[in-house]
């Protein structure tokens, strides 16, 4: 007999082991969390989009381990990899596509969260207009095609902008950067703009931070301080995210 609990832990009254998440403190229970993850599509027509090389582990991972530490996920998925959403049980799955989308589901989702985390590499810009039509070379004159873009909501300004009394809200910040001086520097510039309370800063490039099960990030509190700062899989990645969650929490 095995009953269903939170983050699809259950509580057994026979002889077969728990899965080891289930071994692991609950002290994320009883709080109420959103993640959003992947990577936005923008269409620009029926078979075009703009994307961008989010895979959605790191958002997968933190949303798994506060789901494994007790709390009540709701992930709002764009664009992922395939197979990272495939460890799924116990949380609330929300799939979108484009930014616009992202912020509806991600403003839904923040409604009832004690905590939210903006994992997702959001498009900053989208095509102004979506052809219903595949746009063709032989409709333009000349070599080069210009696209008019328009600019997204920022999601995350947005959700600090409706933050709650009690609400923690964490942002990322993936740059691509000559050294750590800099990353911390331009980390605490983003969360100054964003006025997130923690955000989870880490170094970009051709051959760094994408298409990796492993990953190398700071923690950057209100007003710029270091509170943590942690490498390795992605999975202990988010444990050290939470723990940060946690300490600013109180
Ligand atoms: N973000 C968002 N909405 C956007 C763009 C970004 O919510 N339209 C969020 C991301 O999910 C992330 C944080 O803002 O948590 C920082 O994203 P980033 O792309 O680094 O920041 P931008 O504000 O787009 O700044 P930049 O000019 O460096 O791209």
């Amino acid at each position: 007999m095995a009953t269903q609990g939170r983050g699809g832990c259950s509580s057994r009254r026979r002889s077969s082991p728990p899965p080891s998440r289930c071994l692991r403190p609950q002290d994320l229970a009883g709080l109420r969390i959103a993640v959003s993850t992947g990577g936005t599509r923008e269409p620009i027509d029926p078979v075009r989009f703009l994307g961008n090389r989010s895979s959605g582990r790191q958002g997968m991972a933190l949303a798994r381990a506060a789901a494994d530490r007790g709390a009540a996920v709701t992930l709002v998925a764009a664009h992922t990899d395939d197979g990272v959403l495939a460890d799924a049980a116990g949380l609330t799955v929300v799939r979108v596509a484009t930014a616009a989308e992202l912020d509806d589901a991600m403003a839904d989702a923040a409604e009832g969260a004690d905590v939210v985390v903006m994992a997702a590499a959001v498009a900053d810009y989208r095509p102004a207009e979506t052809s219903d039509a595949k746009l063709r070379k032989d409709a333009v004159d000349g070599p080069g095609r210009v696209l008019d873009l328009v600019e997204t909501a920022d999601v995350l300004a947005g959700l600090v902008r409706a933050r709650r009394d009690g609400q923690t809200i964490v942002g990322f910040a993936a740059e691509t950067v000559g050294s750590h001086e800099e990353l911390l520097e331009r980390g605490r510039r983003k969360l100054a703009r964003k006025g997130a309370d923690l955000l989870v800063v880490n170094a970009v490039g051709w051959t760094q931070g994408f298409e990796s099960a492993d990953n190398e990030v700071v923690v950057l509190a209100a007003g710029g301080d270091v509170v943590a700062e942690a490498s390795g899989t992605k999975r202990a990645v988010a444990d050290a995210v939470w723990d940060a969650v946690r300490a600013v929490r109180g």
